[in-house]
């Protein structure tokens, strides 16, 4: 059976510079997810080489380094039942050339180098950005929504 999970966003700076902020949360928002940690951050060249690590000698590195500490991201985290593949599908493919329209990535984006935002890919890198980014105390988990038994049939308290 699905669990509750709790997924790492970002809208990456290309977002924030194209003022594509209010459009993204929303995308969440819409879908169902429920919101339990919202940051606007620099992200440091070692938060971003932590972030990033598992693609720590790729060609595209040092310039996905570059680009991600270049201005300020927002970093957010979203939990509900199935959140980070949920999560995932909302954004779309890393290519926006073939992400699916409907999604962030094909409706908002052209390149792989400025996809306009990062989700977790499993249950490990979630807990694992999560970390990176926010404290515990800094995220309010368990907060309940009149429309949550609208949403989903694992209503939380
Ligand atoms: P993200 O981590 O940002 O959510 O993206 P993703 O899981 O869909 O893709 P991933 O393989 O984790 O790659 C991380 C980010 O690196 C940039 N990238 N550039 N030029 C390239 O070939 C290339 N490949 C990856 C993208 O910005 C991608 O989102
Ligand atoms: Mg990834």
């Amino acid at each position: 059976m699905a669990e509750m999970e709790r997924t790492f966003v970002a809208v990456k700076p290309d977002g924030l510079q194209r003022g594509l902020v209010g459009e993204i949360v929303s995308r969440f928002e819409k879908r169902g997810l429920k919101l339990v940690g919202l940051r606007l951050l620099q992200v440091t060249r070692q938060m971003a080489e932590t972030h990033y690590g598992e693609h720590k000698g790729k060609p595209f590195f040092d310039g996905l380094v570059k680009f991600i500490t270049s201005g300020p991201v927002v970093a957010m985290v979203w939990e509900g039942k199935d959140a980070i593949a949920i999560a995932r599908a909302t954004i779309g493919a890393t290519n926006p050339a073939s992400a699916a329209p409907g999604t962030i990535r094909g409706d908002l984006a052209i390149e792989i180098g400025r996809n306009v935002v990062h989700g977790s890919d499993g249950p490990e890198s979630a807990s694992r950005e999560i970390g990176i980014f926010f404290s515990e105390n800094e995220l309010i988990s368990g907060w309940s929504r009149n429309l949550d038994s609208w949403l989903t049939e694992l209503v939380t308290k």
